[in-house]
């Protein structure tokens, strides 16, 4: 477990996390993850990441792509990624995490990557290929090629993590001490915020179903809509068992994370409530929560976030270089172009 400190600027530790530009955003990305991004900003030095080379590993259409990386990195922003706090860029522009994914992959078994379950559950629905297979070497590289000391992540992302952690021990033995061996920071309510169609399996972009999940763009009446359509269960009594009742327990999460209050004292409150009335509550609490991120997206300019992204790739670029100096110096190659023989 990661503990928030306070630290001098000059001794900040350094967080970093990714979010692919497939699919529309929803609440369990946002309650997971996103959230965390933005508080982290404050005690860390926070660097964010639209992993779109992640994006090119299933079927996708290149003009799409074009168009939801922009829309990704609107969103970040409009969620309160705040470009003047952290780095904000595309990964395909800072060609060093492409590099230290290539050098890690040599020190990767195919017995790691074989364990994936991601791995299965994306190649069983897209179809398989060597750069989904390697795609958990890549994310280690995005966090190692920054020294990042914690990443904020949904718990999908545990198995990755181990990886990711596990390389850095593997290249710190056999090269020498590199990179420190990143934490996860994971929500202790909201770390996994289940579909509303199926309560027992995760809220998901690629799900099939649009109604099993709530976009932070939808609209309001569509997010209403949602919530009446969520399966709860065949008892009347709200109470939270993640066990015998997903789905009510999902809803107490929901509702939680957006009013700030305990699941306890919600479900205390709202014990003898009416299921029908309760989803009704839970859809207002997320109609309100979400309504300033709807206003934040719609005032940003495609021109300017255009512009923010490069300013942010640039950066990254000099830093990535900066830490990969060592790292191909260690491996046996040249520090720099220009440097001794
Ligand atoms: P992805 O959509 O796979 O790029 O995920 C972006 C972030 O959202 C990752 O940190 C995931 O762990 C997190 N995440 C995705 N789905 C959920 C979920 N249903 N509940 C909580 N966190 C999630
Ligand atoms: N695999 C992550 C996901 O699907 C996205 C990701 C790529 C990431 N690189 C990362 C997350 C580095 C954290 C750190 O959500």
């Amino acid at each position: 477990m990661f503990f928030f400190e306070e630290t001098k600027v000059s001794d900040r530790k350094t967080v970093f996390s990714g979010i692919q530009p497939t699919g529309d955003i929803h609440i369990g990305n946002y309650l997971g993850a996103l959230r965390n991004w933005v508080k982290l900003q404050d005690g860390f030095d926070a660097i964010y990441c639209v992993v779109d080379l992640h994006a090119i590993t299933v079927p996708y259409d290149p003009v799409a792509l074009h168009r939801s990386r922009l829309d990704t990195a609107k969103l970040l922003l409009a969620v309160g990624v705040d470009p003047g706090r952290s780095l904000l860029y595309f990964q395909s522009q800072v060609p060093q995490h492409a590099e230290l994914s290539w050098m890690l992959s040599t020190i990767t078994s195919l017995g790691a990557l074989n364990r994936m379950t991601q791995f299965k559950e994306k190649a069983n629905k897209a179809g398989e290929n060597l750069g989904l297979f390697s795609y958990p070497v890549l994310m280690a590289a995005d966090i190692l090629v920054h020294k990042a000391h914690a990443v904020p992540v949904g718990d999908d992302q545990t198995q990755h993590l181990e990886l990711a952690r596990d390389l850095a021990e593997r290249f710190n033995s056999r090269f020498g001490d590199e990179f420190p061996v990143p934490e996860q920071i994971t929500p202790d309510v909201g770390a996994r915020i289940m579909s509303l169609k199926d309560p027992t399996s995760k809220m998901s972009k690629s799900d099939d179903d649009v109604n099993t999940r709530v976009l932070l763009l939808d609209e309001p009446d569509t997010i209403r809509r949602r919530f009446k359509g969520a399966v709860t269960d065949s008892e009347t009594e709200i109470r939270y068992d993640p066990e015998k009742k997903p789905g009510v327990s999902n809803l107490l999460d929901i509702l939680s994370l957006f009013t700030g209050r305990s699941v306890d004292a919600l479900a205390q409150d709202n014990r003898s409530t009416q299921y029908g009335h309760f989803k009704a509550t839970v859809a207002e609490a997320v109609v309100e929560g979400l309504s300033p991120i709807r206003t934040a997206f719609k005032a940003l300019d495609d021109e300017e976030v255009s512009r923010i992204m490069v300013k942010g790739a640039l950066d990254a670029r000099m830093r990535a270089e900066g830490e990969m100096a060592s790292v191909r110096k260690k491996l046996g190659f040249d520090a720099r172009l220009g440097s001794e023989g």
